[in-house]
């Protein structure tokens, strides 16, 4: 994910809380990613860590004064408010979020903020009875009216020594809020996508089943990122525990046949529909209505094919852009070729679960991408998430050079 802040201008505002002391890290790890910092502190914020840290970890001049006595400027807050692709505020007390929610800009901070273009991402951090106050939410709600975007503070032990709502959010919270601020855009607003994402279940008994390694992560990120382009995005998924992104519908299945209805209940209505899961091409033709004793000495059991659902949306298809995944280990381009044109397919996703980091499981992934005119994109190792970018980078320019998206299945 870091990959995606390289070369980002990042304006952060640190106000006067306690939590300024966690931003430390926050900008150490933007820099190294190799995003350029510039960091405005409030005078209150100058109590808690001093400029020095920061334009260290910044590698830029830190800016405090509105009216700096060595700056010959003095649209040093226009300049400033020019420059980022965004400003992350962090953290940001209850007194910054209420003087943004009432056009106060009365510091270099709260001038940048009022005088910018660039999306202002809050990170609010206090004590709890502080962001629970009325009046703050108050702001907090009509600052969201004004599409400002916020990470909601984590719970737990806090600097007042009070146990609730108020901690700043985790690091690695903030910098995925932050790739998220950066690349939200209205590519595919109002289209319907459904991603489907996980493994199945297969019941042998009341207490066993079959199912493989995936945990869904691909998936889930392809739903996030389709959303974060402004789609109206179903995720049907097997069990997993991963948090579902915002903003999408879920809908839960154990059983492939459980996902062929939820799928084919909906498929008609959406206008790309990505097969991520790792649906079982098999079940047990009979399912034991009791629990299969060990006292069985030779267990034999029948398995029967489950339906394809890719290759029936296949089929089905008119102008649907339908994207499925290849998990081969042998002959990879050539088998995931085939399956692309057998399952009528626009775009193949192949993996290779033997490649370490890649595959089932794992943050990362390496993927080939084949269209259906057999052009073919590698994308490296890298997290599921800057994958599922890469992904629906090829989905935008496919969907631009070759289609208008109008849901035709039959
Ligand atoms: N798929 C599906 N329904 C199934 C099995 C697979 O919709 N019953 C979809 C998967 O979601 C994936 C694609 O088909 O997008 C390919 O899955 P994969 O397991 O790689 O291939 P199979 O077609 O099942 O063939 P094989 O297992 O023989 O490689």
């Amino acid at each position: 994910m870091h990959g995606y802040l390289k070369g980002k201008k990042i304006l952060i505002g640190v106000s006067g809380g306690i939590a300024a002391y966690k931003v430390c890290e926050i900008i150490r790890d933007l820099t190294k990613s190799g995003a350029r910092c510039r960091v405005v502190m409030t005078s209150a914020a100058t109590k808690f860590i001093t400029p020095l840290t920061l334009e260290t970890l910044s590698e830029a001049p830190v800016l405090c004064e509105l009216f700096p006595e060595t700056s010959r400027s003095d649209v040093i807050h226009i300049e400033a408010a020019r420059w980022p692709d965004m400003i992350l505020l962090c953290p940001a007390t209850a007194n910054l979020i209420g003087k943004i929610a009432h056009g106060i800009a009365d510091n270099l901070l709260t001038c940048i903020c009022m005088a910018t273009q660039a999306p202002i991402l809050f990170c609010p951090a206090m004590n709890t009875q502080m962001y629970l106050n009325p009046i703050v939410q108050d702001n907090l709600k009509k600052l969201r009216q004004f599409n400002y975007r916020f990470i909601e503070p984590a719970t737990g032990n806090l600097a007042c020594h009070e146990t609730g709502i108020g901690r700043l959010a985790e690091k690695e919270d903030i910098l995925k809020s932050m790739v998220q601020v950066l690349y939200a855009s209205n590519k595919l607003k109002g289209i319907k996508i459904l991603v489907t994402a996980g493994r199945t279940e297969e019941n042998l008994d009341p207490v066993r089943f079959l199912t493989n390694r995936s945990s869904g992560k691909m998936g889930f990120a392809l739903a996030e990122v389709a959303a974060l382009h402004g789609a109206e995005v179903t995720l049907i998924s097997g069990p997993n525990n991963l948090k579902p992104p915002p903003g999408i519908k879920q809908i839960r299945i154990n059983s492939a046949a459980e996902m062929a209805v939820q799928v084919f209940q909906i498929a008609a209505a959406q206008q790309i529909i990505i097969m991520a899961a790792a649906v079982a091409d098999f079940r047990p033709k009979i399912i034991s209505p009791t629990k299969i004793k060990k006292k069985t000495n030779l267990l034999k059991i029948e398995f029967e094919q489950t339906v394809d659902i890719l290759a029936t949306l296949g089929q089905r298809k008119g102008n649907q852009l339908l994207v499925g995944f290849a998990l081969e280990t042998d002959n990879q381009q050539k088998n995931a070729i085939q399956k692309l044109k057998e399952k009528h397919l626009d775009l193949i996703v192949l993996n290779d679960p033997q490649i370490a980091g890649a595959g089932f499981d794992t943050d990362t992934n390496q993927v080939t991408l084949i269209d259906k005119n057999e052009n073919i994109l590698e994308i490296s190792l890298t997290s599921k998430f800057e994958v599922a970018q890469k992904i629906f980078d090829k989905i935008i320019e496919m969907s631009n050079s070759s289609r208008d998206l109008t849901p035709e299945i039959g």
